[in-house]
């Protein structure tokens, strides 16, 4: 395995790769990798000859009073599991390399960036849409790989590639999750041992409306009992607990279509999210 830091590297390489007919794989990180990254690995693997994984903490998508300088980092780790399962390059670029000058342009996906995370963190997705550009225009992938952990963010992505005719294939992987539930996250080590305990209840509570949902019962009625269980937790902020159409993230309130149940809440600093993407069959 190879790390390169250099940009101009980065694409000399990808089109080295293009050029000798080798499919490029992409799996975009902010590191700190665990288990969900990991499973993007092995899927990009499956139909690639050679994986790629960024690892960059994108300065552009954290707001001025979130955890950019506190987001946990851990490169020597990172590209021992990376390698471990078959990640060819890590592509590690500076803040300084990715963002020399000020940036002027942006990649703006309107309207599904209004809701949920969007309407929480103001410029988030004008961030990550703009990195995931340059990454791509700089990695040259076939196909890359994103988690449905972040489900606003495939949306996203997926709009952005469509509308943009941008010629990657994008695919989904499923949220992994740990043994008890709980959504795996590079945020999690940031949690006091009470608060991992107490952040149990956010799949607890997905679980249970979709299951609610499943048997017929009343969406509005499941997210104000879920609501209210997570309101009686310690420490919780909740930010939202709702049910959208996916991809669309247009409210949804009967299960007449494919429903997201997204959820996202702080535990003292630390910003959680998951959800569980129930099919309509
Ligand atoms: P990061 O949070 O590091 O996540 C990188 C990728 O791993 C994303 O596609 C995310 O959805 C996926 N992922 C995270 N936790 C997961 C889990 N428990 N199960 C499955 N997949 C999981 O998302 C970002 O970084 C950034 O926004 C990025 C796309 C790299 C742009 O900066």
């Amino acid at each position: 395995m190879e790390r390169i830091e250099d940009i101009g590297q980065m694409q000399q390489k990808a089109d080295a790769y293009r050029r000798s007919g080798k499919r490029i794989g992409f799996v975009p990180t902010m590191g700190y990798l665990h288990e969900g990254h990991l499973s993007l690995m092995d899927e990009a693997k499956k139909d690639c000859d050679i994986l790629v994984v960024s690892i960059f903490v994108n300065p552009a998508q954290f707001g001025p009073n979130e955890d950019y300088t506190t987001y946990p980092r851990d490169l020597f780790r990172d590209e021992a599991l990376a390698e471990s399962r078959g990640a060819d390059i890590i592509f590690y670029p500076s803040a300084e390399a990715m963002y020399p000058h000020e940036q002027l342009a942006w990649v703006n996906v309107e309207k599904i960036t209004d809701v949920l995370c969007g309407a929480q963190r103001p410029g988030h997705f004008r961030g990550v849409a703009t990195v995931v550009t340059k990454l791509f225009n700089i990695v040259k992938p076939h196909l890359a790989v994103f988690g449905q952990k972040d489900a606003q963010q495939v949306a996203v992505i997926m709009k952005m590639t469509e509308d943009l005719n941008m010629d990657v294939q994008i695919r989904i992987a499923p949220v992994m999750r740990e043994a008890d539930g709980l959504a795996m996250s590079s945020r999690n080590i940031g949690l006091t041992p009470e608060d991992r305990k107490h952040a149990l209840i956010l799949s607890q509570v997905l679980f249970s409306i979709r299951d609610g949902i499943r048997e017929g019962e009343e969406i509005e009625a499941l997210l104000k009992m879920s609501r209210d269980r997570i309101a009686s937790v310690p420490n919780v902020r909740l930010e939202y607990l709702e049910t959208r159409t996916f991809p669309e993230l247009e409210p949804l309130h009967t299960f007449s279509r494919d429903c997201l149940i997204a959820v996202a809440a702080r535990f003292g600093k630390v910003r959680l999210i998951d959800n569980v993407l129930l099919k309509k069959t």
